[in-house]
């Protein structure tokens, strides 16, 4: 047997094959099984793709045992202390970090592109006054390929650009006007002087009657969640965007099927559900009782915020949120933020008992967030939307590489067949 390959032997016949072990740069070695089904007829199991890779990709790297997280080779930790969300988005969608020049370029390409054709205002007037802001998002933006029909051709490398740039720029807008057509309140339009960040806060929180400014510690706070919820290499709604993809379908429609698997309980929509076991909690004044539940087999209660596929470690991401609940406390008080001790207590719970400790299960990003954003008054069923806002920019950089990615395919799963054999069709005045 070579080095780099792995021999496989087929028990039954007696062949063998020899498969390739790809290296990257970091991680796991990885077989490559691709020939398996030709050379032996096999194909492999594994649901939920544990153990296989679906891609190569130089977006994001996490070594889930050691609770590391880099986009394109810088740890999240540098990121969140010197960089800020946009130039984020530039580094994930380029490979590299801008010069000034660049980010001035990127920055104000954004704010040329951040306002909606008027007429998507009648699809928002079109929800119920109750849809969930999520519903609003997954609807809006499936609709942008009905407006931008001008870039949807996905193997110009020029309409791909653009696209991004229209996404990356519209998505606040989107988001925050989700919330203001719940609120009945009047849509509140872009403002090119305005950060990012604070022009989301804007359009969410400003009203025509007042001036807003928002608090420049919420700014901060929010532009790291942000940041870090950019990317997250392969999980369900990336993977998600490359399938929708795959099949050469426009970046809005695989955005918006992403958005779609976002919003699941057991993905994005944890941190929402998060808040809700949190008040619950709080209420009833005593943890243990949550705990015993979250470990009987018999109960479906899982503790939300904890465990994750890929980090048997503490999520890096979510010790940097933690920091900043710290310092929003200290700003704004314990009263505004009544549910962080609750957080800590049953974190302290959690990470001494043995159930979790056995089967690696920390916070995760969503433990706290959703605690900063209520802080900053933004309601829990908004969270998920801000988690779609800001990992757009992860989804598109995913679909652009899968688009120059020469290996890609449609992405065609197979199965273990385990039904009904052939059998014969009775007529039915016989059955
Ligand atoms: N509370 C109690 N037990 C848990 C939890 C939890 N939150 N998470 C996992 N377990 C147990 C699970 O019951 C299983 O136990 P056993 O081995 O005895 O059967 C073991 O830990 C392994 O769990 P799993 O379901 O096989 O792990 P998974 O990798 O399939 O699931 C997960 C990962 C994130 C879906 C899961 O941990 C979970 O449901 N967590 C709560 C929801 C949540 O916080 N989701 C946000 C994830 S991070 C943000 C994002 O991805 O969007």
């Amino acid at each position: 047997m070579s080095k780099d390959t792995i021999t496989l032997t087929d028990n039954t016949t007696g062949k063998q094959i020899e498969l390739p072990i790809l290296r990257g740069t970091k991680g796991a070695p990885t077989v490559d099984v691709r020939s398996l089904y030709k050379e032996l007829g096999y194909f492999t199991y594994d649901p939920g793709f544990m153990s296989t890779a679906s891609c190569r990709s130089a977006i994001t790297f996490i070594d889930g045992a050691k609770g590391i997280l880099m986009y394109r080779g810088y740890p999240i930790e540098v990121l969140a202390e010197h960089s800020n969300y946009l130039e984020v988005c530039f580094l994930l969608l380029n490979g590299e970090l801008p010069t000034r020049e660049e980010l001035n370029e990127f920055t104000s390409i954004i704010q040329d592109h951040t306002m909606l054709h008027e007429a998507l205002q009648n699809f928002y007037n079109g929800f119920r006054h109750d849809a969930h802001p999520m519903a609003i998002m997954v609807g809006i933006v499936g609709a942008l390929s009905a407006f931008y029909q001008d870039s949807t051709d996905v193997h110009d490398a020029r309409h791909r650009e653009i696209s991004a740039f229209r996404m990356i720029a519209k998505m606040p807008t989107i988001a925050a006007w989700s919330y203001k057509y719940s609120m009945g309140q009047p849509f509140v339009y872009p403002k090119a002087n305005l950060s990012y960040t604070e022009n989301f806060l804007h359009m969410m929180f400003a009203v025509p009657t007042e001036e807003y400014t928002p608090n420049p510690l919420f700014v901060k706070a929010l532009d790291l969640i942000l940041t870090l919820h950019a990317d997250h290499e392969q999980n369900a709604s990336t993977s998600t965007v490359r399938l929708t993809g795959s099949s050469e379908a426009n970046p809005f429609a695989a955005v918006a099927a992403g958005i779609a698997s976002l919003w699941g309980p057991a993905h994005g929509g944890a941190n929402e559900a998060v808040i809700r076991m949190l008040e619950e909690i709080t209420a009833t004044g005593d943890i243990q009782p949550f705990i015993d539940r979250a470990k009987d087999r018999d109960d479906s209660f899982r503790l939300m915020g904890f465990g994750h596929r890929v980090y048997k470690n503490y999520d890096p991401r979510a010790k940097l949120i933690r920091e900043i609940c710290h310092q929003l406390v200290n700003e704004l008080g314990t009263e505004k933020m009544p549910l962080l001790s609750t957080a800590m207590e049953l974190e302290k719970v959690a990470t001494e008992d043995e159930y979790f400790i056995q089967r690696k299960l920390y916070p995760n990003v969503d433990f706290y967030s959703g605690i900063i954003l209520s802080a900053m008054g933004i309601p829990m069923n908004m969270f998920t939307v801000i988690f779609a806002l800001a990992r757009t920019v992860g989804w598109i950089s995913h679909w652009n590489e899968m688009m120059q990615d020469p290996e890609s395919r449609i992405g065609r799963p197979r199965q273990l067949y385990v039904g009904k054999d052939t059998r014969d069709y009775i007529p039915i005045d016989q059955r």
